[in-house]
């Protein structure tokens, strides 16, 4: 899969390490955002970067780090078309691609370590989309985004 992942300053490290992770797997990682963890650099950028990489067909999935998660997953549920999960434990990774679609990955760098992140990774990389009853509360949502964006 090709996958857009990005980062502030704060999530540099974590972002570093599960960039690797998924390039060892075989995915294609297109990286961005801070170039160092020592270097002020804004989660807004980060996340707008690979929310379009993902609404321009660049990239399959995304992934934004920062180091609470929360502003880059702001950041990222501001534009139409994508759905972030802000995710902490596996559970909510599995749910979030289950139920939602969730289409781009937020973590927080300040929050998890990598054991945890890697097995939420693997979460979202992996598991499908369950469809059905879910597809109407995805579709419910896209027409909410018409709705307000049109
Ligand atoms: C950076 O200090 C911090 O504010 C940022 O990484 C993030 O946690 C914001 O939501």
């Amino acid at each position: 899969m090709i996958v857009s992942i990005a980062s502030d300053h704060a999530g540099y490290p974590l972002r570093r390490d599960v960039a690797d992770y998924l390039s060892k797997q075989g995915h294609t990682v297109i990286e961005g955002g801070a170039t160092s963890a020592d270097v002020p650099y804004s989660y807004v950028l980060a996340g707008q970067k690979v929310s379009r990489d993902v609404l321009e067909g660049q990239a399959e999935r995304g992934i934004v780090i920062c180091g609470t998660g929360i502003g880059i997953s702001m950041v990222a549920n501001k534009f139409p078309g994508i759905r972030c999960a802000l995710c902490t434990n596996e559970f909510m990774a599995r749910m979030c691609r289950q139920h939602n679609d969730a289409n781009v990955l937020s973590m927080g760098a300040r929050v998890i370590g990598k054991g945890v992140a890697f097995g939420i990774v693997d979460a979202f990389m992996t598991e499908p989309f369950d469809g059905g009853r879910h597809m109407t509360r995805v579709n419910d949502m896209k027409e909410q985004e018409k709705e307000l964006f049109k």
